[in-house]
């Protein structure tokens, strides 16, 4: 889950790989690093630290003309995060150079080999073996660089997407992936190189995106040959057109991603259902759902695989399926379904849930599932991931590019999305009437307007964030379809803020975590009208009198909570199936300003990367 950036053309490489780097500084950002061919020799110039301490090191010490070059930002894996390890890595001889995501499981008994034959290391990275057993092979079968690499792979074992050069050959790049996502941008007489398109967005709308065990040979003013890694046989690749524009990726005035993408909540939970329902003619159609109908409705259960933020849609999706198709679900972590043997037979239907469609672990439970017989649908965001490739059918999110590390928008839209095929499947198996068909309907396309509306309490939220932002632990409470919410609060809260938070079902408190309430002890409890509310105002009544912190997200004019609680943060009225949909918007925002506040970088969290393609 590192960002790796390549370009070979007519224009100055490194502008463009720069620029690149820092779209993609979402997959990594522990280090960073560019190498130009400049006509001549290879100029390189690698720091710990974000792009941005790469362009200041590169703009003191480095000419920066070429028009061939490669760049990597980092998510360290193997080797601390410092600038020995940051890629590229050259070969022993200096002859070629290379940028690698993933990771190379067998590098350690590599390394021994290559050393045997008198190959040194600098640093301690899998990549920095990978590029000599290339240089290694290529001289002993005295072959082109494409045919090294191919073999080099054969003996690889683990995951990569690869750019390589060669500085005595600096009319080509060639590339392959393995487990790790590779798009390669086809201009006019030239061609990008990236982890996803949006380094090269504004320069070409044509991409050929890789698959697995495939390489290629992007050769300048030539073209692109694309090979199986295997057994080298010629690929004719598709050449797909993209539809993401530069605006989608760019912070459009918010002064960061993560708030742009919490206020794009409206706009994109209507680009999810748009097209896909129309109440007042009674219909929900999703291509994904309408093909493969009698699988659903013959199925014994529905697993849903997922990971983080995407897990507690799953979540949600539980409590939907349940309660409208009467399909029986079960929610799996995906890393942890992927090693322990599960169940699972033809007849179960597998659902896989991911934003970005590269997160490794969803990706080794689907390829588990599909091995046993199960049919997998995918509700992926980005579109040609590679997950949308490996399941057998699914339904995209149409939330556009998320660009902030913690998940805002992909969490509303994945509900939406599984709450329409929960209402198709509700509606084909009889579990619900057409009048309670058709009243779902009419109140989810409401839901946009109301969302606008939860986020009118933006100034609020910011001042209930200022009064808790130095609390060390908060605690988040829902119940039933607000359980996943409350976990999803929490999550939010730890991933941008490093504040320590728990999400509960509210009546598990006096099972253990009441234990932890006193005066210092902010509680979000989620208790809007709908579900359970009585209950609820219980389990607020239990935490008042042990003179605990409520912050409660309640219905628009609620008087009970209100009467206890500390502070009370109001959403729209909607039916229950609905409330995660607003109930997540303040959660969203306080955990947004209160790590503004404590000057934490909100779009780039520590130790973390927006696509964890490693397991
Ligand atoms: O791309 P995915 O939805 O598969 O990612 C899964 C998790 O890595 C992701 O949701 C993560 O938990 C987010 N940082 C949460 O905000």
């Amino acid at each position: 889950m590192c960002g790796i950036v390549g370009y070979i053309g007519h224009r100055e490489a490194y502008p463009i790989i720069l620029k690149g780097l820092k779209r993609l500084e979402y997959r990594g950002y522990d280090s960073a690093g560019i190498a130009l061919f400049d006509g001549t020799d290879i100029k390189l110039s690698k720091t710990k630290g974000k792009v941005d301490d790469l362009q200041d090191k590169i703009e003191r010490e480095m000419p920066t003309n070429g028009n061939l070059g490669i760049g990597h930002t980092r998510w360290a894996t193997h080797g601390v995060p410092n600038d020995v390890n940051s890629h590229p890595h050259y070969s022993n001889s200096g002859d070629l150079v290379i940028i690698h995501n993933g990771i190379i499981e067998n590098y350690e008994s590599l390394k021994k080999e290559l050393i045997k034959r008198g190959y040194t290391f600098k640093s301690d990275t899998d990549t920095e073996v990978l590029v000599n057993l290339i240089e290694d092979v290529k001289k002993n079968e005295n072959t082109k660089l494409g045919k090294a690499v191919q073999i080099a792979l054969n003996q690889v074992v683990g995951a990569y997407a690869i750019a390589v050069f060669d500085k005595h050959k600096p009319n080509e790049i060639v590339v392959a992936r393995l487990g790790s996502p590779l798009a390669i941008g086809i201009g006019e007489d030239e061609f990008f190189i990236a982890s996803d398109a949006s380094p090269f967005i504004e320069y070409t709308k044509n991409a050929i995106y890789l698959e697995d065990e495939e390489m290629a040979v992007v050769r300048r003013n030539k073209g692109v040959k694309v090979r199986k890694i295997k057994d080298d046989s010629l690929v004719d690749p598709y050449v797909q057109e993209l539809q993401l524009n530069l605006e989608q990726i760019e912070k459009g005035g918010y002064e960061h991603f993560m708030l742009k993408e919490i206020y794009e909540q409206p706009s994109a939970i209507l680009d999810t259902f748009r097209g896909r329902m129309r109440p007042n003619e009674g219909i929900i159609k999703m291509a994904g759902i309408e093909d493969n109908m009698k699988t659903f409705l013959n199925a014994n259960r529905i697993i849903v695989v997922a990971c983080g933020t995407s897990w507690h849609a799953g979540l949600v999706s539980e409590y939907i399926f349940e309660d409208l198709a009467r399909i029986p679900v079960e929610v799996e972590y995906a890393s942890e379904f992927r090693y322990r043997n599960p169940v699972i037979t033809d007849k179960d239907v597998v659902i896989a849930i991911s934003q970005s469609g590269e997160t490794a672990d969803t990706l080794a439970a689907i390829k588990l599932a599909k091995s046993r017989g199960a049919f997998v649908f995918g509700v992926c965001n980005v579109v040609g991931s590679s997950i949308a490739r490996e399941t057998d059918a699914g339904a995209y999110t149409h939330a556009g590019p998320e660009i902030g590390v913690a998940s805002t928008k992909a969490f509303t839209t994945q509900i939406t999305v599984l709450t329409l095929i929960a209402l198709r499947l509700a509606r084909a198996k009889g579990t619900i009437s057409s009048s309670e068909f058709r009243h779902h309907m009419i109140e989810l396309e409401l839901i946009p307007e109301k969302v606008k509306r939860a986020l009118e309490s933006d100034a609020y939220v910011k001042t209930i964030a200022d009064i808790y932002k130095n609390a060390s632990n908060f605690l988040y409470l829902g119940r039933g379809y607000n359980f996943p919410v409350a976990l999803e609060g929490a999550l939010k809260l730890k991933e941008i803020s490093y504040i320590h938070a728990e999400g509960y079902p509210a009546a598990e408190m006096k099972h253990g975590p009441i234990a932890l309430i006193d005066e210092n002890m902010p509680i979000v409890v989620i208790a809007t009208k709908k579900g359970h509310y009585e209950k609820v105002v219980s389990n607020i009544q239990e935490i008042k009198s042990r003179k605990g912190k409520i912050i409660g997200i309640v219905t628009e004019g609620d008087e009970q909570v209100r009467a206890l609680a500390d502070h009370v943060i109001e959403v729209p009225e909607t039916i229950e199936s609905l409330t995660p949909l607003l109930t997540t918007i303040p959660l969203q925002l306080l955990s947004y300003h209160i790590a503004l506040m404590l000057g934490k970088n909100v779009d780039q969290p520590r130790n973390l990367a927006k696509a964890v393609t490693v397991e």
